[in-house]
């Protein structure tokens, strides 16, 4: 099967990680601190707070941006997401208010932000879906004109820009995620970028179950006391992760120019068929293509998208769908009630989404294979005999 996505480990990966094992320090050491001004400095951005995953990135930014401070409070999310861009503002204790997306690109639609906005709304999370930087511009025009916080979802963006300026720098706050999946990996992981130093300091706490000092800070101190001056958890990173994330975090560059290299092959294999449709990628972006997603015709083929996934995983093309309106999970149901009709595009486009292999590591015979499978099975015969009259 070739998956959707696999991280690329390479020799100088794993020698960068046992040397961290053989230090003195496992979890948070000095290479913590190296691995966010490392980040830091490649995404522009004044400073760069590790967690252990994207999620954790997620619920840091949003208590440093005081979501949930009001009982009230309300954060404007885009429907189509993982589900963890909204459940980092219930952790809050706050409410995630979907809004819709462009069914071209799948990136949060600026116009239903500004319909979705409320007495109550104190942040808008920009998403940049399969690694395509959102509107930043109109986005940031409505933050300010209405005292929003701009927060960045770049768990997918790592490495991808807007005339000329990194993702990382287009937000308040910009999280990232190291999952495998991702752009780079440090196995879990993630980061927060900022250019505000007081919320900077608030996420180290947060991290660090709201203690303001680490324990390797009060070692080289001889002081054993600390203080716990806010609520926080344990999301810290260790120095073996970070130790990975920073021998990764080099190879971004190379890693994106590969990534992008492999989404134009399919582009142009996929020209002449007229039954899949890439995402249009926005002008004055660098695409950081976590993902290569396609629409599936199913009126002119006669096969769902579901119908499309099951053949291809069948002949090993390992396909996927990101993602479903978040509204429509359980969860939401129960909690929020039934919001079908809220965000229609996204409603429909989730119906014609697939998700194709794309990951350094690809082969031209990998692409090649992968378009001639998405040919194939719109040929196929029926595998079963219809009933008879
Ligand atoms: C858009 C988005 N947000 C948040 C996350 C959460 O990241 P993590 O898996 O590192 O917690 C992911 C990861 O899958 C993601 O794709």
């Amino acid at each position: 099967m070739l998956p959707y996505g696999k991280q690329t480990i390479e020799k100088d990966d794993i020698e960068a990680v046992v040397e961290a094992l053989q230090s003195d320090w496992l979890t948070t050491g000095p290479l913590v601190s190296t691995f966010e001004s490392t980040f830091a400095q490649a995404v522009g951005s004044r400073h760069a707070v590790s967690l252990s995953s994207g999620t954790a990135a997620l619920h840091a930014a949003m208590h440093a941006a005081g979501i949930g401070r009001d009982a009230k409070d309300e954060v404007i999310v885009p429907a189509i997401t993982f589900v963890a861009t909204s459940n980092a503002v219930l952790y809050q204790n706050a409410k995630p208010v979907f809004a819709d997306v462009n069914p071209e690109n799948l990136l949060i639609d600026p116009a239903d932000v500004a319909s979705k906005i409320t007495p109550n709304t104190k942040a808008i999370v920009a998403m940049d879906y399969a690694g395509q930087p959102c509107d930043y511009a109109a986005l940031r025009t409505l933050a300010d004109q209405h005292n929003l916080i701009l927060i960045s979802d770049a768990c997918h963006s790592l490495g991808g820009a807007v005339g000329g300026k990194q993702v990382g720098s287009l937000a308040d706050f910009t999280c990232f995620s190291f999952h495998p999946i991702k752009q780079i990996t440090s196995a879990e992981g993630g980061m927060v970028t900022t250019d505000n130093s007081l919320a900077a300091t608030a996420m180290k706490n947060f991290r660090n179950h709201g203690i303001t000092t680490d324990h390797r800070q009060r070692k080289s101190q001889q002081q054993h006391q600390y203080a716990m001056e806010s609520l926080g958890f344990n999301y810290r990173l260790t120095d073996l992760q970070c130790a990975l994330g920073l021998s990764q975090l080099a190879k971004l560059k190379r890693f994106t120019r590969r990534r992008n290299d492999i989404a134009r092959f399919y582009r142009s294999l996929l020209e002449p068929i007229e039954h899949v449709r890439p995402l249009k990628t926005r002008s004055g972006i660098e695409h950081a293509h976590h993902l290569f997603v396609i629409r599936w015709d199913r009126h002119s083929t006669g096969l769902t998208r579901d119908n499309a996934f099951e053949q291809l995983r069948e002949r090993g093309i390992g396909v996927n769908v990101h993602y479903q309106p978040v509204y429509q999970h359980p969860y939401y149901v129960n909690r929020f009630g039934d919001q079908t009709g809220n965000c229609p595009q996204a409603e429909q486009v989730y119906q014609e989404i697939l998700s194709l292999p794309i990951f350094p590591g690809m082969r031209e015979e990998d692409v090649r294979r992968v378009v001639e499978q998405l040919q194939a099975i719109t040929q196929a015969q029926p595998r079963s005999l219809p009933k008879a009259a």
